[in-house]
């Protein structure tokens, strides 16, 4: 589905203050070979989207300036990553980051994320990141939550058995509704054992822009892991 054409939209603008024109080079240049293209018919091979067959394949929706994707990219160059962000002035950070870097894991949709969700097969992710989403605070909007009763059977179908899904924020009420939406599905189990598990972020989590935007206003984040369970 064309994200025009959806009903639920997620994410707020498309586009910031004009790029500079680096960036605007990167646009042009880069994101042609790093895009993802969803194909018309059939489902999307995600391992075959890098020029090495990778280990194990990783999603993030809404990377935001991209920093936690090239971090983990960096960390993990034998992972595939896709990483998914409307936002073109995201997307240029991302891609400057990848340049800077020399990543050759990442692959990029500069779309809703719904629309790679929805054509990848069955139990073809084993991460997914969804981090600092979107709070959409009044009720009427809480429908645009991306984890939220309209995408957990989406969430659930792609990811392989034993996945991780990793959710961070810093709205409280958003944290609550994913607990008790996630905590109620019996396909995701959370793998916090003790608080220190979802107050402190892991180490092998790179902070994002929205976390540290967060933690500078003196507010608390929390950081929830869940395992796909076996089907
Ligand atoms: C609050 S920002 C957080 C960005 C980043 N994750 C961070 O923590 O700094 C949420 C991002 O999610 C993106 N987003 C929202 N819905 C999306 C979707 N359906 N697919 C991909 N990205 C989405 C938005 O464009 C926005 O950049």
């Amino acid at each position: 589905m064309n994200a025009d054409e959806r009903v639920i939209r997620t994410y707020g603008r498309r586009s910031g203050h004009k790029l500079r024109p680096g960036r605007q080079n990167l646009i042009d240049t880069l994101l042609p070979r790093l895009r993802v293209n969803i194909p018309q018919a059939g489902t999307l091979d995600p391992a075959a989207l890098f020029p090495t067959t990778p280990s194990a394949v990783w999603m993030e929706v809404g990377f935001g300036g991209g920093e936690h994707l090239a971090a983990q990219a960096a960390a993990h160059p034998d992972v595939g990553l896709i990483g998914c962000e409307p936002f073109i002035n995201g997307v240029a950070s991302l891609l400057s980051h990848i340049e800077t870097a020399g990543l050759k894991n990442v692959r990029v949709y500069d779309d809703d994320a719904r629309d790679v969700l929805e054509a990848l097969p069955d139990g073809s992710l084993d991460r997914l990141f969804i981090l600092f989403p979107d709070p959409w605070p009044k009720a009427r909007h809480h429908k645009r939550r991306l984890i939220g009763p309209g995408n957990l059977d989406l969430l659930a179908r792609v990811l392989a058995d034993g996945a991780e899904l990793r959710f961070g924020s810093d709205h409280m009420d958003y944290v609550r509704w994913a607990l008790w939406h996630l905590l109620e599905d019996d396909r995701f189990e959370w793998l916090a054992r003790r608080p220190g598990d979802w107050r402190v972020r892991p180490d092998d989590w790179p902070p994002t822009r929205y976390e540290e935007k967060a933690l500078a206003k003196g507010d608390a984040c929390v950081f929830l892991r869940f395992r796909r369970r076996p089907r």
